[in-house]
């Protein structure tokens, strides 16, 4: 199986800081937000500790709070650069219990040593990281292996429908959005390199293929990507972007052209 090619994962190690004050940013901040209001109920629904796998878990956006909340939660990234970060974050923000609910691990679901795991995850996280794979199909298998029959994997993507609009209102250039149609890889501009973005009919076929359903399909960021950065940095300008992306998330058709798709998907056993 294929690990991440050494300059992707250096692109990670380099930028990670770079990461880290995006997801600080006001955008970052409702990136996470936003998916964390589609994890909360999941969470809450029997009160559970989750066991979690947080695949290419960056600097812990998801796993510190999880861990903060009692679930117990295996970080694994293969960049150092934002294990680092990750780990001096939990030691910053988690004391006691909450410390020792996370685990943090350089690697890959590709890696041999995670075999002994077959299917001891409720919750597996898979977000931003299939734009970067080299192997995508490939990781959402061996995630299925590693999530238990009546578990949940979350995935977030960037979605290709959103990116021409984006591209033509934020550049005001519709020459460069009509090359961006269905065009499946982009520059990043986070980390240098490129990124793969998907449709959701790929995404689905994807996840499908790999042994889970996912019926339940959120909007992350419809329409705030196009508000100034000036509303969105006051609390009540970001309030109110928070409050109208909650009501657009689920929402037919807005969500379909949101930033990125946040698919709750549940192995096939379970639909
Ligand atoms: C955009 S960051 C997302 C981090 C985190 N999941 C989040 O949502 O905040 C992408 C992360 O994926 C990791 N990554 C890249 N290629 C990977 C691969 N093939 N397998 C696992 N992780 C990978 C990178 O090191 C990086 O930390």
């Amino acid at each position: 199986m294929k690990a991440p090619p050494a300059r992707v994962v250096e692109l990670f190690d380099r930028d990670a800081l770079n990461f880290e004050e995006y997801l600080q940013s006001p955008l970052g901040r409702l990136r996470t937000e936003l998916v964390w209001s589609g994890l909360g109920p999941v969470l809450r629904q029997d009160g559970a500790t989750h066991y979690v796998l947080d695949v290419g878990g960056g600097t812990g956006a998801f796993s510190l709070r999880l861990a903060q909340q009692g679930h117990r939660v295996l970080l694994l990234d293969p960049a150092q650069g934002m294990l680092d970060l990750a780990t001096a974050k939990a030691e910053r923000e988690l004391t006691g219990k909450a410390r020792d609910n996370l685990r943090v691990q350089k690697g890959t679901v590709t890696d041999i040593s995670l075999r002994s795991l077959s299917q001891q995850f409720s919750i597996v996280l898979c977000h931003n990281i299939l734009e970067y794979a080299v192997g995508p199909q490939l990781i959402l298998s061996k995630i299925r292996q590693l999530v238990c029959n009546d578990g949940l994997v979350s995935v977030v993507v960037a979605n290709r429908d959103a990116e021409p609009l984006r591209t033509v209102v934020n550049k005001q250039d519709p020459d460069a959005a009509l090359q961006l149609v269905d065009k499946p890889v982009h520059p990043s501009t986070l980390f240098g390199g490129y990124r793969r973005v998907y449709s959701l009919h790929e995404i689905l076929a994807m996840l499908d293929e790999a042994g889970f359903s996912g019926r339940n399909v959120r909007g992350v960021r419809v329409a705030c990507d196009f508000l100034s950065q000036n509303l969105l940095e006051k609390r009540e300008g970001w309030n109110s972007a928070f409050a109208l992306e909650q009501e657009l998330i689920t929402r037919t058709p807005h969500k379909y052209l949101a930033r990125y798709l946040h698919i709750l998907a549940r192995p096939h056993n379970q639909s």
